[in-house]
């Protein structure tokens, strides 16, 4: 029996719901195959901020720390969005804890299922063959460097991208290794005929690369990656890239698999880790039971993966969330013309669903 304390951040919008689901499915895994989890709840963002004025409350850090992996749901809400003068936001939440945590990788596959290519507006030969992922950089660049300020009596702004060789070393080597693994191709995303970071990027990127004589490494910039990310995308393996990239091309990516609820992500430091669903808090249908839980399911599913080394448990929800698939349930943003009614499913059902074929491989 394997013992592990996650910490739980649901978080805004959806969060919770979403959230909900995945924690159903460890619970059945943890009984299935003799483990035990304990879950440690935290506040984290706007319901952060409304309980006692910090988005990233000392004990939810404190929780986090201690824990064997974070399990986060998502942020936001669109009193801020609308506010751009308020200087408390819930996405610092976020954003600090990553920093805190030290959680530089934020790894975010794409792969595509089968039965969902119709769900893509691209064309079906296009994305059906689809196997990427993007190992974006999560503690640097623009999001973080300093100063980040306005000046001229407010009527200018100023924020700065700022990245170290380090920094690009770092993760530079675990998307090489990460490409070992796979089909042995890294593509880094940059600037370069613009930004002076991402000339250090692309220099530096070149270098770690002389260590992985098996790789195959090109260089895009950006405005051609998202171009290549809609017109080819299954040139792609492994995209290496910056914070702020990263950001934009993951969800770019996210309609090639037919919708951003199915998307997980994995980001991982040196001690940390916090498993995410790439989507936002969705606040339009928060508390409607119709958000796609199986981006946090997959989250979950790649925190035993990753953290717990629980491969087979892994899997194993893989399986389920396959399985529900093709049997033809469907939430209601992966749902088409074609799905029976009775098909169409809330975030609970589906959750439900999935937690059902949680068996033994
Ligand atoms: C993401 C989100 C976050 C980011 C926000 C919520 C701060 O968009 O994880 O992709 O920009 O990194
Ligand atoms: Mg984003």
């Amino acid at each position: 029996m394997i013992k592990k304390t996650i910490a739980v951040l649901p978080g805004d919008g959806v969060g919770p719901e979403v959230i909900e689901e995945a924690i159903k499915i460890l619970k059945n895994i943890a009984k299935v195959f003799g483990h035990e989890f304990m879950f440690e709840y935290g506040l984290i963002g706007a319901c952060a901020i409304e309980k006692n004025g910090n988005p990233l409350p000392d004990e939810t850090l404190v929780s986090c720390k201690k824990s064997d992996a974070v399990l986060f749901g998502a942020i936001g809400h669109p009193k801020y969005d609308l506010d751009p003068k308020a200087i408390i936001r819930p996405e610092q939440g976020l954003l600090q804890l990553r920093k805190k945590l030290g959680l530089y990788a934020n790894l975010r596959p794409l792969k595509i299922f089968p039965e969902l290519v119709n769900s893509s507006p691209l064309k079906r030969e296009k994305v059906f063959c689809v196997d990427l992922i993007v190992v974006r950089e999560l503690t640097g660049g623009i999001y973080f460097g300093t100063p980040q300020k306005r000046i001229n009596k407010g009527n200018t702004a100023i924020d700065t991208c700022i990245y170290s060789r380090k920094e690009i070393i770092r993760i530079a080597k675990v998307a090489f290794e990460l490409a070992i693994k796979r089909r042995k191709k890294v593509t880094s995303v940059d600037k370069a005929n613009v930004l002076e970071t991402s000339r250090l990027w692309r220099e530096t990127v070149s270098d770690v690369s002389n260590q992985y004589p098996t790789i195959e490494l090109h260089h895009m910039f950006v405005d051609n990656a998202a171009m290549q990310l809609i017109k080819n995308p299954s040139q792609f393996d492994v995209i290496l890239t910056e914070n702020m990239f990263g950001d934009i091309l993951t969800d770019e990516s996210s309609v090639l698999a037919g919708s951003i609820g199915l998307l997980p992500s994995a980001s991982i430091g040196e001690k940390n880790a916090l498993y995410e669903p790439i989507h936002g808090s969705y606040h339009k249908n928060a508390g409607k039971n119709i958000a796609n839980p199986i981006a946090t399911i997959l989250s979950a599913a790649m925190m035993l993966r990753f953290s717990f080394k629980m491969e087979i448990e892994a899997r194993t929800i893989g399986n389920a969330v396959q399985q529900v698939i093709k049997r033809g349930f469907r939430t209601a943003d992966i749902a088409d013309q074609n799905t029976q009614k009775e098909k169409i499913l809330g975030t609970k059902e589906m959750g439900e669903r999935i937690t059902g074929l949680i068996k033994p491989l």
